[in-house]
């Protein structure tokens, strides 16, 4: 039985009540914690509302700004500044306004020589703050991860057909052939880090996902479809993305 088999599906009536709920359950999935609680976000448009209301009240006032940690799922090799950039839109509309100590903001680092440096120096910080380099399954790296669907079916910047699909030791890598905009390179967590997570979240929500998402539901080999957290894994879905059988 595939993880996707197993997920858990939440269907919200639109984008703002998606974005609504995956709040409420972020917010208790950290306030039912102790001690450090790691994120791994996740770029691209649909999570940006999450985001937003995160850094409002009432959610604001009930994060534990001072030990959750921040990290990224994926980042296009550009500029922290640039429009394309996850960074940069996880800081306008999470972390600009908000008491999140810097040190626990761990960006994917684009300023350097090469992507493939940039995913080795991310894969130490991962270690670092892990305090290994070898991921145990009773001790996943991220307490959440929060998960995009690309209209291909790729999860963070795991494309169809790429060879990073098959990284099974490297906790990052580099991706030199993207096809879907922005063309431009990216690093990405690959399946070790990403399935070590306590608790993995797709957001989708669109009419244009409605496809991809049958095609995930119905058990195609898409990269989406390979994840197998070491946790829950959930689907949180607006109702114009949701194929009309499963509504
Ligand atoms: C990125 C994301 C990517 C995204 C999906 C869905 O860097 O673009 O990490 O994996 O989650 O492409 O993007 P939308 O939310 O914009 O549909």
């Amino acid at each position: 039985m595939s993880a996707i088999d197993q997920a858990e599906i939440e269907i919200l009536a639109d984008p703002e009540a998606l974005a609504r709920r995956v709040a409420e359950w972020l917010v208790a999935s950290m306030a039912a914690s102790t001690g450090r609680f790691s994120v791994a976000l996740s770029g691209g448009s649909t999570p940006r509302r999450l985001y937003h209301l995160l850094a409002q009240p009432p959610c604001r006032d009930r994060v534990p700004w001072e030990r959750v940690h921040w990290f990224w799922g994926d980042e296009r090799f550009v500029p922290r500044d640039h429009a394309d950039s996850n960074f940069a839109m996880v800081r306008d509309a999470l972390l600009a306004d908000t008491p999140v100590p810097p040190a626990a903001v761990h960006p994917m680092p684009t300023g350097g020589a090469s992507p493939e440096e940039a995913a080795a120096a991310y894969e130490r910080e991962l270690q670092a703050w892990y305090g290994g380099a070898v991921l145990l399954a009773d001790r996943p790296l991220f307490d959440v991860s929060l998960l995009g669907l690309g209209p291909d079916g790729h999860v963070a910047s795991l494309f169809p057909g790429s060879p990073v699909l098959d990284e099974r030791v490297r906790w990052v890598r580099a991706v030199s052939e993207t096809p879907i905009a922005p063309f431009v390179p990216r690093i990405t967590l690959t399946y070790p880090a990403l399935d070590s997570s306590r608790e993995a979240a797709f957001l989708v929500a669109g009419r244009e996902k409605r496809a991809i998402l049958s095609r995930l539901l119905a058990g195609d080999d898409l990269p989406s479809a390979r994840l197998r957290p070491a946790g829950r894994l959930r689907f949180f879905l607006d109702r114009a993305a949701v194929p009309e059988r499963l509504r």
